[in-house]
């Protein structure tokens, strides 16, 4: 027979117990834009990091649909992607026991504290931003989405009182705009948000494309994590090389060299090193182990995708439950900033 007190009782210390180990562990956050296929630039520089995180931090992950808001304004498109930006998360190994995890839109606590961080940031501040500069120049419409997309980034992070936050080198900027809305609100009206720190690996922080620039959507130089045999082969073997002949040693300052390492151990790197220095390597055979590489290193994971792919209502579940957590911090850390500003009377 049970007793109810008993079992009441030990459900109390269990669930005590996970929070208190929740609070002593660093509450680590990041998020992607469902704007495109995802890419070895994505997985190596953020993603495969962030889920390494959640087996010893609180980590807090979601797919950030108003961001895309700024270059895609197609109903369809954006709904396609954001379902499958969240399956490839979770097919890559985000574990929703283990993490929190949800969809950017379904918390839209995050746009108020952007109004009230608006009133602390600089225009000048947002003016250097060398994104905002960049999309401009390529031709995409500078409305104030664009304009304000660092002050909606930098509510994401402070939202939820992230101290750590896995990005590659091209998100650093915005990282330091954050750290400087949170200093700027602290000082003026009392300390109620964490300084964030960027989490930005020296080796993977800025992956190259096939063309040699850093990888990116935006560039069309991708090599995607799920695409299928034929584009992968395609891909990888358009990595441009130079022309130094096969007699000669090659250089490892150069992407093919570079998107191989991404899959290798320390021995394997330094055999790699050595073949490259070795006259009579031929770019041909090494862009077939790339590709063999790649598409092994990923099959367990394009499996469980295709199923997750067909499971609907699993998927949207786990990003339901996720927002539900996610908010109640939310909740918490906006009516703490409400307070200070003296909006609650
Ligand atoms: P993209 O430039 O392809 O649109 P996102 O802006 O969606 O990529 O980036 C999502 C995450 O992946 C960010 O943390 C970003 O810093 C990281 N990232 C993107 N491209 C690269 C790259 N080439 N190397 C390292 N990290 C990258
Ligand atoms: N700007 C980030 C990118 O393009 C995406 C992003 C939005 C983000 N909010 C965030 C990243 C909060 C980390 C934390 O990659």
């Amino acid at each position: 027979m049970y007793d109810i007190n008993k079992l009441a009782g030990d459900l109390t210390y269990l669930w005590n117990r996970y929070n208190n180990s929740k609070n002593l562990m660093k509450r680590v956050l990041s998020g992607i834009q469902p704007s495109g296929q995802l890419h070895l630039g994505n997985y190596f520089g953020m993603m495969s990091r962030m889920i390494h995180y959640q087996e010893e931090n609180d980590l807090f992950a979601f797919i950030v649909n108003y961001h895309a808001l700024t270059s895609i304004q197609n109903r369809e498109i954006l709904r396609e992607n954001t379902f499958s930006a969240a399956c490839d998360f979770l097919a890559l190994g985000l574990d929703p026991e283990k993490s929190t995890f949800w969809i950017q839109g379904d918390v839209p606590q995050a746009t108020e504290l952007t109004w009230l961080l608006s009133n602390v940031v600089n225009v000048g501040l947002l003016q250097r931003s060398t994104s905002y500069k960049d999309k401009i120049a390529q031709g995409v419409a500078p409305n104030m989405g664009l304009f304000s997309y660092p002050i909606l980034m930098a509510a994401d992070i402070l939202l939820f009182g992230s101290e750590k936050v896995p990005v590659g080198k091209d998100q650093k900027q915005h990282l330091e705009m954050a750290q400087d809305m949170a200093t700027r609100f602290n000082n003026t009206f009392g300390d109620v948000f964490v300084v964030p720190e960027p989490d930005i690996d020296k080796e993977t922080q800025l992956v190259p494309g096939i063309d040699g620039q850093k990888m990116s959507k935006s560039y069309g130089n991708t090599i995607p994590v799920f695409c299928n045999e034929k584009t992968l082969k395609k891909k990888v073997m358009s990595i441009v090389t130079d022309s130094t002949p096969i007699d000669e040693s090659k250089s490892t300052d150069s992407p093919i060299f570079q998107i191989y390492s991404l899959f290798l151990d320390k021995k394997e790197k330094k055999e790699l090193t050595n073949r490259f220095k070795t006259p009579g390597l031929k770019y041909g055979d090494v862009k077939k182990e790339i590709f063999e590489r790649i598409w092994t290193h990923f099959k367990p994971f394009r499996d469980k995708r295709n199923y997750l792919k067909n499971h609907n209502d699993y998927v949207k579940n786990v990003l339901k439950e996720g927002a539900q957590k996610a908010s109640a911090v939310g909740n918490d850390y906006l009516s703490r900033a409400r307070e200070a500003m003296g909006l609650n009377y």
